[in-house]
């Protein structure tokens, strides 16, 4: 019994040996890994002194088979693996770098082959613990923007980049690069290489496929050459990135050599298989042939054996189990709903998946702002580099929806200078997302309350009453149906470059109702821009969206919210009421905006103010039509002159009575004049 333990303990420690002999032919400045074999995997900071002499941080492993795995499939995770002795770059602490050559074949297998985690990088570093880069930070593991390096601690490395980002001065997100103690890269390449007659070929960094890599560095001539090729390729001659940099002020007399890696909101396995390094003198060539195998994913597959009739079918299934859970998180992460009714809007339809890069993945720091139907996020669409708006909007009910993607897709296909153009639709879960251009000067309110930093004058303001009027008269006569916006306000109303109106949101209140009968829908809209007879009713007509219109006009002269409630006495202003105080004491231009400026015609702001009036009436009836509204507005006919009593018999009182009523049951509710009824609660 104990001389079969012997001998099993023998075999082991000569076999350990041998491959140890095997692996690597040991001296300060050359090193060998065809594979990193260990007889048992290991990981953690005592492998300073394990027969491997790879050190290891973050959650980096060298598995069973050899394979250093530098990340696995765990998300915003780092992994490094330096070799754990320093090499001598210079002869003398002042002197010049020396020569150095290192090649190593690598895969990085990625959860999504078009999205991955960060890369992979070759790094000279002054010490083998770096710091742990911000698990959320985009730095490849490598530099971390938080931790301040001291001048001196200067880092080389060529980085083999996954991800792009645009902060660090990448083409695209395979890249190849050059980086000198930060991640701008001082020279850098799409991945690929050059054959002998010069013609090039793309590689994908995140294939998963085995690919080598080279970097050699002349000390003389200072010259640094990267080139890389597919596994079982000849070295090309012809460099991927070359560039001259003398690194003598970069590296210390003795660095560390190694790998960086880290992957972000999606994992990737970065995998490096073998590696041979050597200062002064070109880099022995690895034995491809030794090297582990490395089909990706499996991190671990068992050794070759004579169970290999056996392992081949378990291979399979788990090849199949891998796929399937590779769809199914696919599925969720992207997941989009897609019904046999929309293949009519295809056109229409855009892929969650860009809108999810062009937002790089929804970030708070792109929200636009808020409403009551979600968020709106800005975005770069990957392709074309255009500036979009992406609405999430959370709807609870499928019903209905079909009549609105419908109506979405419609009023897509309107297209006025005054209306923000809706560019596609996305479905997902219980989400929409809505695609609109980009507006570059943001909404209408922020120009108009709570003391705004920039202030509109008269001329731009008048510009854009009149845009939004024409947006709506083209909505109700001019296109071949009857649009009704039903939520016209001043947050709905965006700013273009030259700062003209352009009317947003189109027929979006519609979904708060969907489900019940269109003629008679839930209230919807926001409070203070709502008609009594619609609050009254539930019923939409382009007449309510005359009120609504009256009640923007007045807003854009007077600088005021519809309601303003007072903080101390927990009064509410109506605007309309607001306004008719000081046309019945015969002094109407008082209620304009402080921050109008001079440079006005009296008469104009006098004509809005009274329009404003007559388009907030409470009796449907009696508002004019888009059309009429225009015609005042571009002073083709002149305005009817009305005494404000004309305009406000005691039904309007009962109106606003009403609407007062309606609103004090809300109050208590700061938001309440922003935010939109039914949905957004
Ligand atoms: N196309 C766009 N371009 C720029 N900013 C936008 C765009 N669409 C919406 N926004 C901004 O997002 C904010 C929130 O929009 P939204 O959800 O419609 O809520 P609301 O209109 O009730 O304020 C708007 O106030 C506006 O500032
Ligand atoms: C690790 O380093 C020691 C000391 O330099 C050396 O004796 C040993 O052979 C090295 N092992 C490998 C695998 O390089
Ligand atoms: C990844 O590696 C870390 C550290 O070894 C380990 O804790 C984790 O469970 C691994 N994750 C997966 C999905 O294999
Ligand atoms: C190296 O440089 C430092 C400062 O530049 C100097 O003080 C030192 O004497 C130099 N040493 C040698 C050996 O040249
Ligand atoms: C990581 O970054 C986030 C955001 O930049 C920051 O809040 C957090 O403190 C950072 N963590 C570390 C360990 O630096
Ligand atoms: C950087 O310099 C500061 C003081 O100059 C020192 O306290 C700190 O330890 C240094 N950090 C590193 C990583 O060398
Ligand atoms: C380089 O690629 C081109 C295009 O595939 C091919 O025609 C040419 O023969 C290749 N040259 C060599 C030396 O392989
Ligand atoms: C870099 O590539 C160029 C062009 O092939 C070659 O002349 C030079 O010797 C290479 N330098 C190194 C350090 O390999
Ligand atoms: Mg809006």
């Amino acid at each position: 019994m104990f001389v079969k333990l012997l001998t099993i303990v023998f075999f082991f420690l000569v076999s350990l040996l041998s491959q140890l002999l095997k692996s690597s032919s040991q001296s300060l400045d050359n090193f060998i890994y065809n594979g990193f074999s260990s007889p048992n995997g290991f990981r953690s900071l005592d492998s300073v002194h394990s027969p491997l002499n790879i050190t290891l941080q973050g959650i980096a492993t060298v598995t069973p088979t050899g394979l250093l795995m530098l990340t696995n499939s765990t998300r915003h995770e780092t992994g490094h693996a330096f070799y754990n002795q320093p090499i001598r770059f210079k002869d003398s602490p002042n002197g010049t770098a020396s020569s150095f050559s290192t090649t190593f074949v690598f895969s990085i297998h990625a959860e999504l082959d078009t999205l991955s985690g960060h890369g992979i990088a070759f790094v000279v570093a002054p010490n083998f613990v770096l710091p742990v880069a911000n698990s959320s930070s985009e730095h490849l593991g490598l530099f971390n923007p938080n931790i301040a390096r001291n001048g001196t601690t200067d880092i080389f490395a060529v980085k083999f980049n996954t991800i792009h980002s645009t902060e660090h001065s990448d083409i695209n997100d395979n890249t190849i690069g050059i980086d000198i103690n930060g991640l701008y890269s001082v020279k850098s390449s799409q991945a690929g290489y050059w054959n002998e007659t010069g013609q090039f070929f793309d590689i994908t960094l995140n294939s998963g496929d085995r690919m080598q890599a080279w970097v050699d560095y002349d000390g003389v001539t200072h010259q640094i050459n990267v080139t890389m090729a597919p596994f079982n390729h000849d070295k090309p001659t012809k460099p991927l990135v070359s560039t001259v940099r003398d690194l003598s002020p970069v590296l210390l007399q003795d660095m560390f050599v190694g790998f960086s890696s880290s992957t972000g909101s999606v994992w990737s396995e970065h995998v490096v298989l073998g590696w041979s390094f050597r200062v002064k003198g070109k880099a022995y060539p690895l034995d491809l042939q030794r090297l582990p195998e490395y089909s990706g994913g499996f991190g671990n597959p068992p050794p070759p054996s004579l169970f290999i009739v056996v392992s081949v079918p378990l291979m399979v299934i788990f090849l199949l189990i891998f796929l399937v859970g590779l769809i199914f998180r696919r599925d969720r992460k992207f997941g989009e709903e897609l019904e046999d009714w929309e293949t009519e809007f295809k056109k229409n339809r855009l892929k969650f998946k860009d809108l999810y890069s062009a937002t790089e993945g929804f970030k708070d720091k792109d929200v636009l702002g808020s409403g009551g139907f979600g968020s709106v996020y800005k975005g770069i669409m990957p392709k074309t580099k255009k500036e979009i708006a992406v609405k999430r909007v959370s709807n609870q009910s499928k019903q209905g929806l079909k009549e609105f993607v419908s109506e979405i897709v419609t009023i897509g296909r309107m297209s006025h200078r005054n209306l923000v153009p809706l560019l596609g639709y996305c479905r997902r879960e219980k989400e929409l997302l809505l695609v609109y251009d980009y507006m570059p000067n943001g909404s209408l309110d922020k120009y108009l309350h709570s003391s705004p930093e920039v202030t509109l004058d008269w001329k731009q303001r008048i510009t854009i009453v009149k845009g939004v009027a024409s947006a709506l008269f083209y909505l109700h006569e001019d296109w071949e149906q009857v649009v009704i916006h039903r939520d016209i306000k001043s947050s709905n109303v965006l700013l273009d470059a030259e700062y003209n109106g352009r009317l947003g949101d189109f027929g979006l209140a519609r979904l708060c109702g969907h489900g019940t009968d269109p003629q008679t829908s839930h209230v919807a809209g926001t409070w203070g821009y709502l008609a009594p007879d619609h609050m009254r009713t539930g019923k939409t007509t382009t007449a309510t969206d005359v009120f609504s219109f009256g009640v923007l006009l007045l807003e854009v002269v007077c600088g005021r919210r519809p309601i303003e409630i007072h903080n101390e006495s927990c009064e509410t202003v109506l605007l309309v009421d607001w306004v008719f105080g000081f046309w019945s004491e015969g002094n109407i231009l008082d209620a304009k905006d402080p921050n109008l400026g001079t440079e006005f015609d009296q008469r104009e702001v006098e004509m809005v103010l009274k329009l404003g009036f007559w388009c907030s009436h409470f009796n449907p009836e009696a508002r004019p039509t888009m059309r009429q509204v225009l015609h005042y507005l571009s002073r083709d006919s002149m305005l009817p002159d009305f005494s404000p009593l004309d305009l406000r018999g005691s039904e309007m009182m009962l109106g606003t009575h009403q609407g007062l009523s309606m609103i004090s049951m809300f109050t208590g509710e700061s938001s309440m004049v922003d935010s939109v009824l039914s949905c957004g609660r």
